[in-house]
């Protein structure tokens, strides 16, 4: 049987606390996305035009370099993919990771955290960004405080 991955992006902790959540119901290893240049306060001031975050996020084309990789991507048949929402959608960093393996064959599970917005049409980007010869599912936003039942029930949705 294949196994499952949860990597995930998180710069002040949300993201990560819930992906290590989903990680313990799934049996599943963890991943943390790491930019190389971790990210300043500064960085995340949205409301800064010229902070670091707010330059990336104009460019969808944008790339930042990570630090570490998945070495063994080939095991894993299901990949959840966690990050906070910057501007309605995924993070550049995120964006790097998903152009960096081969996702064929896989299925790809989006979920996010944020200050309200919704997953919105995150999942039909980070599909463009893998290709068709991956399946990527809907997502779903998780609050910060999802509980372990209702994490279960979420995951069992899934029929992964
Ligand atoms: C640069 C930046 C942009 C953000 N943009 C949004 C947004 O568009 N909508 C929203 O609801 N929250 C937004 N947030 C809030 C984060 O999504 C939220 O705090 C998230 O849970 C943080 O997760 P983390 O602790 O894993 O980094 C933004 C935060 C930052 C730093």
């Amino acid at each position: 049987m294949s196994k499952k991955l949860v990597a995930y992006f998180s710069v002040s902790g949300v993201t990560a606390k819930v992906a290590q959540e989903i990680a313990a119901v799934e049996g599943a290893d963890c991943f943390e996305i790491r930019p190389e240049t971790p990210y300043t306060a500064a960085d995340l001031d949205w409301r800064n035009p010229a902070s670091r975050s707010t330059v990336e996020m104009k460019d969808l084309n944008c790339r930042p370099a990570l630090a570490g990789s998945v070495q063994n991507m080939g095991d894993y048949g299901v990949v959840f993919v966690g990050f906070p929402i910057w501007w309605g959608r995924e993070p550049s960093a995120v964006d790097t990771f998903l152009t960096a393996y081969d996702f064929g064959g896989k299925r790809i599970v989006p979920f996010c955290t944020s200050g309200g917005s919704d997953i919105g049409e995150t999942a039909q980007r980070i599909q463009a960004l893998v290709g068709e010869h991956a399946c990527v599912d809907a997502g779903k936003r998780l609050g910060g405080e999802v509980s372990e039942a209702d994490l279960k029930i979420w995951t069992e949705g899934l029929q992964l």
